[in-house]
This record gives C-alpha cells, structure tokens and sequence, in this order.
C-alpha cells in the first residue's frame, strides 16, 4: 500500500514519540535556537504555517487595502492570512514549465499595480523558483519578499544559496505531510533587521481537541496504513473521519488565530530537522527513479534537471485522464488522489472561498492534468519501480 498522504512522514517509532512523547520549554528554546541560527534572524514558534503568515502582516502592517502578490498556484492555506489581514491578493500566473512565477510576472504585476506591497514565493514542491530575478525585482521595487518554505526547507537555489536566505521573512510549516511534519506547527523569522524588535502578540494556547487529535494521528494513520490491505484500514479511516478524529491540515470554517507551538510538537519538529539530509537524499532518488523509469509520453516538465537542487517533496506529471489513472493505480493498492494542486488556489473545494477569478490561466491548465507521486520515507525504490512500470503499461 503507498499513500500520498495519510501520515505519508511517520514510522512506528515516531508514532509512539508523538503519542507518549513529552517535551517542555528547553526543547521549545532548543528549536528557536536551530531556526535562529539556520535563518539567520528572530524566530516566533507558532501552530500553523499560516499563521507565520498572518504574524509577518501584522509585523508589516499595511494600511488597508494594500495588496501581497502570491503564487497562482498554491493553497488556500496561504491565501487565508491575506484576506483576514484585510489585504488584497494579486495572483501571479505560473512561468512556462514551471510551477512558480518567474520575476518576469512579478515585474509586470508590479508595473501594473503600485499597492502591490509583499510578494510570498513558495518554491512549490520543493523546485527552487527564480529567486534571483524576484528578489532584485523586490529590491528595486521596495516590495517585501516572504519565503514561505512549506514545501521546501533544505532546497538550494540555482546559485547554491539555500531556501530561506533570501527573504525579509521566512515562513515555516511542520503540517501532516510536509517536508518538516510534527503533525502541526509552524515558525515565522524576521530577518529583516527593521522589523526585529516589533512587538509581537501575545499568542494563545492550542485548545485540548487539537492537542489530542495530534498526538493520535501519527498512530491512527500508521495502523490504517497497515490494516488497509486487509480491509480494516479503509473502515477506520471512515470512522475516524466520521467521527472528526483525524487531524486536517484544512479548514475554511475557523479563522486564524496565533497560537504557541507545544514543546512536545518543537521536540519532534527538532527531530525532523536533524534527519532532514537523510529525508532530503531519499526523495531526491525516488524522484530520480521515477525521472529515469518513466515513459517519454509521460510530462515531467518540472523535473527535468531540477531534482538535485529540490526537496521532491512530491513528484509531479501530467496527465490527461488523471482520474482513469488514479483508479486504475488504486486497483494496485496505490492511492494517489490528494493532489498538490487540484486547483489555482487548492483545493478545489475551497477556489470559490477565495478571491480568485480566472487569473492564472496557465495554473488552470497545469492543475487539470497535475498528479503527484510519493517520493516519503514510506515509498521504498522497489515500489517507486512498481509505480513505473504500472503507470507505463497504463498509458500503453
Ligand atoms: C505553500 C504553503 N504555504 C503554507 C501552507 C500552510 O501551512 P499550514 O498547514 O501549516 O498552515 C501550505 C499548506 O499546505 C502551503 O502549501
């Protein structure tokens, strides 16, 4: 069984941590330090990623209808913040074979719109964007750039700097299935030294219901994962689901709150970090597995010579008849429907929640036909092969 997500990051081992573990302020400062020092300025631990967004505006402080240029593709997660901050959102449509704008569009965007006063790039699925070209554009436009590294924490840009070495601030998210997972959590760091000693908010404490759901979805996960061969995956999953237990990374009905990181969610989020080359070399030979086995009809644009440098948080192709080839991958025990992105503000379900109106129509095109394959620590070689050879004789 290979799932693309549904605990995707999680051994037994760290199951247990995340269940019985414990954690308490040294490892909170632990974390801080290590982000401090990897991002060189002043680190805020918070529960969501999105919430690292929504404390950079508030740092920022526009005035009202000021406006933060985003990928056109990406998720609503990131959209969120802007609107709640009672900010605009200018929509930057991909580059050609590309999964991210390029400094091209932001240009233009720019020229176009003067309250354009943030941009956010995202280096999605962990492919380095034109960094170089945005950031002097931001420089000669005194516009302020976010790295957000949900997808991409230990990706180098093509001049050899790391992810996360560019921007005014950096946004970090540790949610289910990212390259950094304690389940939950997030950090935002200040590096530009004008908005070091803003004062921040005091933030609030992750209620009882999140805390518990967190702690059980590494073991919920692990054991469906386990038992879906036989059946009794599938009927957990629908009763935990049923029943609100398993933590969702999304969610349109609560509105963003700041809230702390627990210490036993920064012991785990130290953990990932320290086996983060070891995580990084496994999906980077996945996903050359699957650029050197896949057939030559099959559009993998994307990774074309890009593998070194990214994080392969996931594998992306195109496909025309994407929900023949899930099912028919399902048949075989591979369930790959969550898809990063199904939409220009994903997911699907919640584009119409956001402001977007047909803005992008290169994102539109690219996540009609955009499947991800697995590239986790759950994905073995062998079965990085096995799904070759199935998605080969499927398109034959
Ligand atoms: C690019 C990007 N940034 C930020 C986030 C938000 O992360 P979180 O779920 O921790 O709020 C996501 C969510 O998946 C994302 O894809």
């Amino acid at each position: 069984m290979v799932f693309n997500s549904l605990g995707s990051n999680y051994t037994f081992s760290f199951a247990m941590k995340a269940l019985f573990g414990g954690g308490n302020k040294a490892d909170q400062i632990k974390l801080e330090k290590y982000l401090a020092d990897r991002y060189s300025g002043k680190v805020t631990l918070l529960y969501k990623g999105r919430e690292a967004i929504a404390l950079a505006l508030k740092v920022l402080n526009f005035s009202k209808g000021s406006c933060v240029a985003i990928n056109g593709y990406t998720c609503y997660a990131v959209y969120q913040p802007i609107a709640e901050a009672g900010l605009k959102t200018e929509y930057l449509d991909i580059a050609e074979n590309s999964l991210h704008f390029s400094a091209r569009e932001l240009s233009a965007a720019v020229e176009n719109n003067p309250s354009i006063k943030a941009v956010i790039i995202q280096n999605t699925l962990g492919y380095a964007c034109d960094i170089e070209g945005i950031s002097e554009v931001c420089r000669q436009r005194n516009v302020f750039l976010i790295e957000d590294l949900a997808h991409s924490v230990g990706a180098v840009y093509k001049n050899g700097r790391e992810a996360g070495s560019f921007g005014d601030f950096v946004i970090l998210s540790f949610s289910q299935d990212k390259i950094i997972d304690a389940v939950s959590g997030g950090a935002l760091i200040v590096r530009n030294k004008k908005y070091m000693d803003v004062p921040l908010p005091v933030l609030s404490s992750v209620n009882l219901k999140h805390r518990l759901k967190d702690r059980f979805y590494p073991n919920f996960t692990y054991k469906i994962r386990k038992e879906y061969a036989i059946g009794l995956g599938k009927l957990q999953h629908k009763f935990l689901k049923a029943l609100g237990w398993l933590s969702q990374p999304m969610g349109t009905s609560e509105k963003i709150v700041l809230r702390k990181l627990p210490a036993w969610q920064c012991r785990l989020a130290l953990g990932c970090f320290m086996d983060l080359d070891k995580n990084i070399a496994h999906r980077k030979s996945i996903a050359q597995t699957y650029q050197n086995n896949l057939g030559p009809n099959i559009a993998k644009v994307y990774s074309a010579d890009k593998i070194v440098l990214s994080t392969n948080l996931r594998f992306p192709i195109l496909v025309k008849n994407r929900e023949g080839l899930i099912s028919y991958l399902k048949n075989y025990g591979i369930h790959i429907s969550d898809i990063w992105y199904d939409a220009p503000v994903a997911p699907a379900k919640y584009t119409d929640k956001s402001s977007y109106n047909h803005d992008c129509p290169k994102a539109e095109n690219v996540s009609r036909e955009m499947l991800n394959l697995p590239t986790h620590i759950n994905v073995s070689q062998k079965q990085a092969e096995g799904i070759c050879y199935l998605i080969n004789t499927w398109f034959r």
